[in-house]
């Protein structure tokens, strides 16, 4: 039986893994959640609910915010995906904007749903360089934050929006 090769690119840097249920190859059933963490060494995507509830798994697919807790690796073949860890400047080290406005904006407690909720955030502003403080709202509607940070959030990414209206 000839063997499925799966090409992932992630955060910049093409992989390619064999499926199957032998060592070092990844079976049918793993999430991206799962292959991320376990294999990439990728923890800044957090798995909480591991249901598609929370948004705790948040990554960036071919551009869109996605759960990655609800997709699996195999269906991953050619696309594009973005962890936290791919917002850092690789060269500078630098944070993405939206990374230094949740530090500058005290965003978050204690942190679990971060990476989650950046990325969703961060998927936005990629489609919508000015989003309205709605539609931040309802970019985030999928993401939980049990600390009750969300005031502090939606004015993290409201600010980058407003930045960038009086910049341009
Ligand atoms: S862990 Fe994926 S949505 Fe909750
Ligand atoms: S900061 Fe703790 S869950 Fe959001």
């Amino acid at each position: 039986m000839k063997t499925q090769e799966v090409a992932l690119h992630i955060n910049g840097i093409r992989y390619e893994i064999s499926v199957g249920r032998k060592f070092g190859q990844i079976p049918p059933s793993e999430t991206l959640a799962e292959t991320l963490r376990g294999r990439f060494s990728l923890t800044g995507t957090k798995i909480a609910c591991n249901e598609g509830a929370c948004g705790c798994c948040t990554v960036i697919i071919d551009g869109s915010a996605v759960a990655s807790c609800m997709v699996l690796t195999v269906d991953c073949d050619g696309k594009r995906i973005t962890t936290i860890e791919g917002l850092t400047d690789p060269k500078t080290g630098a944070l993405d904007p939206i990374q230094q406005a949740f530090i500058d904006y005290y965003a978050f407690q204690c942190g679990y749903c971060t990476p989650g909720i950046i990325m969703a955030g961060k998927a936005l502003l990629d489609k919508n360089r000015h989003p309205t403080r709605a539609q931040i709202q309802d970019a985030l509607s999928g993401n939980f934050c049990r600390c009750i940070s969300h005031y502090h959030v939606i004015d993290a990414i409201e600010h980058i929006a407003h930045e960038e209206v009086s910049a341009s």
